[in-house]
């Protein structure tokens, strides 16, 4: 059976509020990803675009490591705008460092690992082991491009992502 749009937000939701409670998943509402679009709402949006090409292709797959590793995949907790000369290999690197960062946090499945290493391929030239890992490096693109070109995600993914950002932070 196709999963069902209302589940996946509730899933997506429920993950935030627990990221932000136990983590460090907080500082991705200051840091910029591209153009006004933090990396807080940047993640988010891959996180409902990936469940919703699951959904459009009834991909059997993992649906709390697809969101748990979306979510997680730029977890670098920098600003990459800063001008420091480490920067210019950021879209290298930093997958690395949000994988880094995210084990720091919590325990992560081989499939949440591999969702953020893998996340820039082909930039970064390994590409992604499983199904879950290809759906977001897919869905990051999208995005990526509608942030880049348009200054923001579009439809319901960033309507969603927007009541996010008003619900939160969730602190301890
Ligand atoms: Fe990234
Ligand atoms: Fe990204």
């Amino acid at each position: 059976m196709r999963i069902r749009r209302q589940y996946f937000e509730e899933q997506i939701s429920k993950e935030v509020g627990r990221l932000e409670s136990e983590s460090r998943f907080s500082m991705t509402r200051d840091f910029i990803q591209h153009g006004d679009v933090s990396v807080f709402t940047h993640c988010i949006c891959v996180a409902y675009l990936s469940c919703s090409i699951m959904r459009f292709f009834n991909i059997k797959a993992n649906l709390a490591a697809l969101i748990m590793g979306a979510l997680l995949h730029d977890y670098f907790l920098y600003d990459w705008h800063d001008g420091e000369l480490c920067r210019k290999i950021h879209g290298f690197t930093h997958p690395y460092k949000a994988c880094a960062n995210a084990k720091e946090d919590f325990e992560l499945s081989s499939v949440e690992e591999n969702i953020i290493k893998r996340h820039m391929f082909p930039l970064v030239p390994v590409p992604p082991r499983y199904k879950e890992s290809w759906i977001v490096c897919l869905a990051d693109k999208i995005c990526a491009c509608e942030e880049t070109i348009i200054g923001h995600c579009k439809g319901r993914k960033m309507a969603f992502a927007e009541k996010m950002l008003q619900q939160g932070p969730f602190e301890e």
